[in-house]
């Protein structure tokens, strides 16, 4: 077999990938390790900036999204007894939109045939070939071995994938940060309890209020590292989260049963470079951002807008200056993201290894983005995204 792209994973940077080269009419295939089903029912996070939205309503998947989507023009930071609203849209004239990945991965999937783009599920032993070469990529599919002979190929296969591997060690430099806690989360068809996002830093530790509709919310909360989720029966997670929002949220926590509960550790991360030879990089392969900031989704977004410019401009008039700048340009507004994930992160935690010194630090810069349109302006145009 022989494609111009082969993309290895069908995650968002994957299907967006796919669809941005197809709309262009660059023929490529898509790998996925996984079952369609599986793919579909993953859990993620779900605050779309408008580089994502803009990309769905670009490739005309966005028929859905505009229906069922939320519109936010602000979210809140609380100190555990005050909220501290941020007025994205007075600040920053944009919004975010509340659309989980779960439903934006569906809706690409489901449009694929239509715009002629292949995904192979259950593709297993994916493997790169002669990256600087003639690049190829060998799998084996209900135990048939194939090979795909192909120009580039994408490693859009997630942090656990083979394409950064694929990478000889001495060539990359590896940035880390784990962070000594996780994030419990459940997911439930009740009303949510404030009508916008809350980040909260209280006496009990960090929450997060989240929403996916008008009908079903999202919660999280900070829990450390040995804890496991047979350790927070459902009774035990809907106390702790009333405890921490009652007091602070409109309408206060309704209960139901947990749809979904998991807890998922928090990391920064940086792989530099994006590029070797004819393989490029493109989301949670480079980076991984804490989800304190919802920046990992729409980084695997603004990742496959540069890269697939960058291959169309290719593919039109051989001007390879956006594939051999895509590493610097992508990796630009990824560390930037990573900042404000990481500064997000160590504002509205309790770090076991901080003292009451640290905790009343957090608490006099909440009270001065209180106070100070400036310091919200800054937390405004991080969190609604930085331009391409
Ligand atoms: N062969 C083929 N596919 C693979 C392999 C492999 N060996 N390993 C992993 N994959 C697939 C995974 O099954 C997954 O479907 O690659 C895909 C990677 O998808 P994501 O992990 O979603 O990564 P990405 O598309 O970059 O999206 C980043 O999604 O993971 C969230 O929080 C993350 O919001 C961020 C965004
Ligand atoms: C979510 O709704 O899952 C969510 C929202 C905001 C975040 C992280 C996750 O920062």
């Amino acid at each position: 077999m022989k494609t111009k792209v082969a993309i290895i994973g069908s995650g968002p940077s994957g299907l967006l990938l796919g669809h941005l080269l197809r709309a262009a009419g660059i023929e490529c295939i898509i790998l996925e390790r996984q079952t369609r089903d599986y793919v579909e029912s993953r859990i993620r996070a779900g605050v779309l900036e408008t580089v994502t939205t803009d990309l769905m309503r670009q490739l005309g998947v966005d028929q859905r999204m505009n229906e069922e989507g939320l519109i936010e023009e602000g979210f809140n930071l609380a100190d555990g007894e005050r909220l501290i609203r941020i007025d994205i849209t007075r600040l920053t004239g944009k919004h975010v939109m509340v659309y989980g990945q779960t439903e934006l991965t569906r809706d690409l999937i489901a449009a694929a045939p239509d715009r002629g783009l292949e995904i192979v599920f259950e593709a297993k032993d994916v493997a790169l070939h002669d990256l600087e070469g003639s690049p190829s990529v060998s799998y084996s599919k209900d135990g048939i071995s194939h090979r795909i002979e192909c120009d580039f190929i994408a490693g859009c296969d997630g942090f656990h994938g083979p394409s950064r591997k694929a990478i000889p060690a001495h060539l990359v430099r590896e940035y880390e940060r784990e962070y000594p806690f996780g994030w419990l989360g459940v997911l439930a068809d009740v009303p949510p309890c404030h009508p916008e996002l809350i980040y909260s830093n209280g006496p009990r530790g960090f929450a997060l209020a989240s929403m996916r509709s008008a009908t079903r919310s999202r919660y999280y909360i900070q829990v450390p590292l040995t804890e496991k989720v047979e350790d927070w029966p459902e009774e035990r997670l809907w106390d702790e989260l009333a405890l921490r929002f009652d007091p602070i949220s409109e309408r206060g926590v309704t209960r139901g049963p947990a749809l979904e509960m998991s807890i998922a550790p928090l990391r920064s991360y940086v792989f530099e470079t994006m590029q070797h030879g004819r393989l490029f990089l493109a989301g949670d392969s480079a980076h991984i951002v804490p989800p304190t900031g919802a920046k990992g989704l729409n980084l695997a977004a603004s990742d496959v807008a540069y890269l697939s410019d960058a291959l169309i401009a290719h593919y039109r008039g051989g001007d390879d200056a956006g594939l051999n700048g895509y590493a610097a340009r992508a990796l630009s507004r990824i560390w930037k993201a990573e900042r404000f994930s990481w500064y997000l992160t160590k504002l509205m935690h309790r770090f076991p290894e901080d003292g009451a010194f640290e905790h009343r630090m957090q608490l006099a810069e909440l009270d001065y983005v209180a106070s100070s349109e400036a310091m919200q302006t800054v937390i405004a145009e991080n969190y609604v995204g930085l331009p391409l």
